[in-house]
């Protein structure tokens, strides 16, 4: 059983229960991932993570849900792919800057380069970006309030970052239960992976582009959808107007506790306070609904499930040794 010595003093009081990482490691002949993979070549290296996280986090909080969402763009192949720039003069632009990706905070990006370059200080060329994206991402669903669990590290970066990969690994916000379960099916996950990862929505934001069909428009109806709460409906028309509303403008995923990374967007989804088609559609489906009643009832199972599906979500096309993978130096580019 490892023991964890990692950024539990970035909260106070008293250490979160860990919640541990699955046993199955992963086969080949490369070294096999492990919570304690850098033991020899970078003891420190979440320690050093969790130094910037926590500054980060204290300095910008939003910096947690936009962490969060770059992990599971670049996780749908995840291998830090999405940190790459675009190379001037290129034909082809990088995943990062696929229509999907625009929105994805700088900041979010900076806090891994800055993380990356605080790692490359003491251990030179030993630690991946992807490694770090993770850790990063596992600090800050615990510093919004979430679960913290084990990190199993040892994977490789990426060396392909096609701008025209990403649409067809990224949802649609108005994508059917269907439509989501081909898509989450087709890496490996399944619909109560689909349902626990889409939990993530308990904090940050939505811009009005992503509902402005919903509340006005749904499906060509010139109405809305039908079922949106009234009172939420009304709040949401009021920041998103129909036209000429600021493009800048975001409204909260999770209307009761918008900071906290909790399980209060399934409670959300009961009374039909889902922000997106895709949120309610979880709710509204029968095959997702007893799913969506189960962590709405408790907290530490969504926890538990959500810090499982994250690893999950974590070895997606997993890259390891040089054959496949790089360990890269900048993380924005290649080597
Ligand atoms: C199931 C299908 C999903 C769809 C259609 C979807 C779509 C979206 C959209 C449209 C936004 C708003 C982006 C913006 O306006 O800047 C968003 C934000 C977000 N998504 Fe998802 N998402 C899905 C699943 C997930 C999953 C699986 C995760 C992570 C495990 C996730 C984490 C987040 C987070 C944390 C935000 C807030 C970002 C911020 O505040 O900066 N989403 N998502």
């Amino acid at each position: 059983m490892t023991t964890i010595t990692t950024s539990h003093s970035i909260v106070s009081g008293p250490p979160p229960p860990v919640i541990k990482a699955a046993k199955n490691a992963t086969h080949g002949h490369h070294r096999k991932l492990s919570i304690d993979y850098y033991a020899k070549t970078c003891p420190e290296v979440e320690k050093l993570v969790a130094s910037v996280t926590s500054e980060q986090f204290k300095a910008a909080p939003a910096i947690a849900s936009a962490t969060i969402r770059l992990f599971f763009h670049d996780c749908f192949g995840c291998d830090a792919s999405i940190l790459i720039s675009s190379k001037l003069g290129s034909k082809e632009l990088a995943e990062r800057d696929a229509s999907q990706n625009k929105n994805l905070p700088i900041e979010a990006f900076e806090g891994i380069n800055k993380a990356k370059a605080l790692v490359e200080g003491k251990c030179l060329g030993v630690v991946s970006c992807t490694d770090i994206l993770t850790i990063s991402t596992r600090d800050y669903v615990h510093l919004a309030g979430g679960p913290y669990y084990e990190v199993k590290k040892g994977k490789w970066d990426g060396k392909i970052s096609k701008a025209s990969r990403v649409p067809s690994n990224i949802p649609h916000t108005n994508a059917t239960v269907d439509e989501l379960l081909k898509l989450f099916n087709s890496k490996g996950l399944n619909m109560e992976d689909l349902v626990v990862l889409s939990g993530a929505h308990t904090i940050g934001y939505s811009h009005c582009k992503y509902i402005i069909n919903r509340i006005y428009n749904y499906k060509g109806t010139k109405q809305p959808q039908p079922n949106i709460d009234p009172k939420l409906l009304q709040a949401l028309r009021m920041y998103c107007p129909h036209h000429g509303g600021n493009e800048d403008i975001v409204v909260p995923f999770d209307v009761t506790t918008p900071y906290t990374f909790d399980h209060a967007y399934y409670g959300n989804l009961e009374k039909n306070m889902g922000i997106l088609i895709t949120d309610q559609a979880l709710y509204l489906d029968p095959r997702t609904k007893p799913i969506v009643q189960s962590l709405s009832k408790d907290k530490q199972k969504f926890f538990k499930a959500f810090a499982q599906a994250m690893e999950k979500m974590g070895n997606i096309h997993l890259k390891r040794g040089r054959k496949h993978g790089e360990m890269r130096k900048d993380c924005s580019s290649h080597m």
